[in-house]
């Protein structure tokens, strides 16, 4: 059996198609590399099997992804495909909304066609919003501040809404914040847009010569006034992924898990352990705070310990060797600022 992995060129999508394959499982990628090269594909297939098959497409397209479905027996869907940045999706909220709803829309609607019996969805903690306690649990009220939240929570209704009433049973993973890359050196982080996360932006700084990192806000109620993240190595989200697919969930038709390390990381914490890690120093420079930014966030993961067996291995300072190790080798890693 196989599964169908959209977005799977993408930077947590090719991390997992690498589990899956490492787990014995048969995948097919499904990508329109709006923001994923073509030539990471090649290393992709190095790390699993040559044969790996890649499909350029869109995940809305109906017709094309039926067409996969007559072609392979697909009993599983991971829905990676999504624009992704928050500070985007206020500028261009409509474009968010077109893609991540119709993108789930269009797979919900062939997985219950296709008697398919598992969908795992890239959700975020982006759908809290300002956490009214820490650890974040996944039992907080969701309240997104932006478009992009938003269009992971109206994709996170759509799918349990689908559980209840069909035989398919969804997975929906909440992430953290994704670091670092695979400790071959092979895949990481490429983005084609200019994505505005906190990490590809302090490794820019660390390359340097020229880059400062911008650091949005240094007022917040936190230790050091900055904000606080919880970041988690991408290798541990991918095997949570291959446990999501494999998970018991008892009675439950959906099941919502966080994916993070429990632990919180200021920014000026990140960048003083990436200047040790890298022994570079990286000049920030303090700028207002964002949109949709807020104060702190670390989740609480004893759900995905308890009923998927998953906790993270990996501490920051492996996340960030790692991440360092893929943007240093590769001059094309470098994200677009
Ligand atoms: N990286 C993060 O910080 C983070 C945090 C929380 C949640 N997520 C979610 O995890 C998922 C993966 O994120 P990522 O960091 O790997 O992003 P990414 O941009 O690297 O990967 C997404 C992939 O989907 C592809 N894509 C986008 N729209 C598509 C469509 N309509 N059809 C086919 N392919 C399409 C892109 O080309 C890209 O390869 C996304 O759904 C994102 O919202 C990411």
């Amino acid at each position: 059996m196989t599964t169908l992995v959209s977005g799977g060129a993408g930077y947590v999508g090719s991390h997992t198609v690498a589990a899956l394959h490492e787990a014995g499982r048969d995948v097919v990628v499904l990508d329109d590399f709006s923001n994923a090269r073509r030539d990471a594909v090649g290393e992709l297939r190095r790390l699993t099997t040559p044969d790996l098959v890649v499909i350029e497409g869109d995940a809305a397209d109906r017709t094309a992804v039926r067409q996969l479905c007559d072609e392979h027996d697909f009993d599983s869907i991971m829905h990676f495909a999504a624009h992704k940045s928050v500070p985007e999706s206020f500028a261009d909220p409509l474009r968010y909304y077109r893609n991540n709803f119709l993108s789930t829309l269009s797979l919900a609607e062939i997985a219950v066609e296709r008697g398919i019996d598992r969908f795992v969805f890239s959700s975020s903690a982006a759908v809290y919003g300002t956490p009214d306690q820490l650890p974040v649990s996944e039992e907080t009220p969701p309240a997104p501040q932006s478009p992009y939240g938003t269009t992971k929570l109206m994709c996170e209704r759509i799918l349990a809404d689908t559980a209840a009433s069909s035989d398919l049973r969804v997975v929906i993973l909440r992430y953290f914040n994704p670091v670092g890359a695979h400790p071959s050196g092979r895949i990481g982080e490429q983005p084609i847009t200019a994505g505005q996360n906190l990490v590809p932006a302090v490794m820019r700084a660390a390359l340097g010569p020229l880059s400062r990192l911008q650091v949005f806000g240094n007022d917040y109620d936190t230790r050091d006034g900055t904000a606080v993240r919880d970041f988690v190595h991408v290798t541990d989200l991918a095997e949570g992924h291959v446990a999501a697919l494999q998970a018991d969930l008892g009675t439950h038709r959906s099941r919502v898990f966080n994916l993070g390390t429990g632990a919180g990381t200021t920014v000026l914490e990140l960048v003083a352990a990436t200047e040790a890690v890298t022994g570079r120093p990286i000049p920030c420079e303090i700028v207002g705070r964002r949109p949709g930014d807020i104060a702190e966030s670390w989740a609480d993961c004893r759900r995905a310990a308890d009923e998927l067996g998953w906790c993270a291995q990996r501490d920051l300072r492996q996340m960030l060797a790692d991440h360092w190790r893929f943007v240093s080798c590769r001059a094309d890693a470098s994200p677009p600022s």
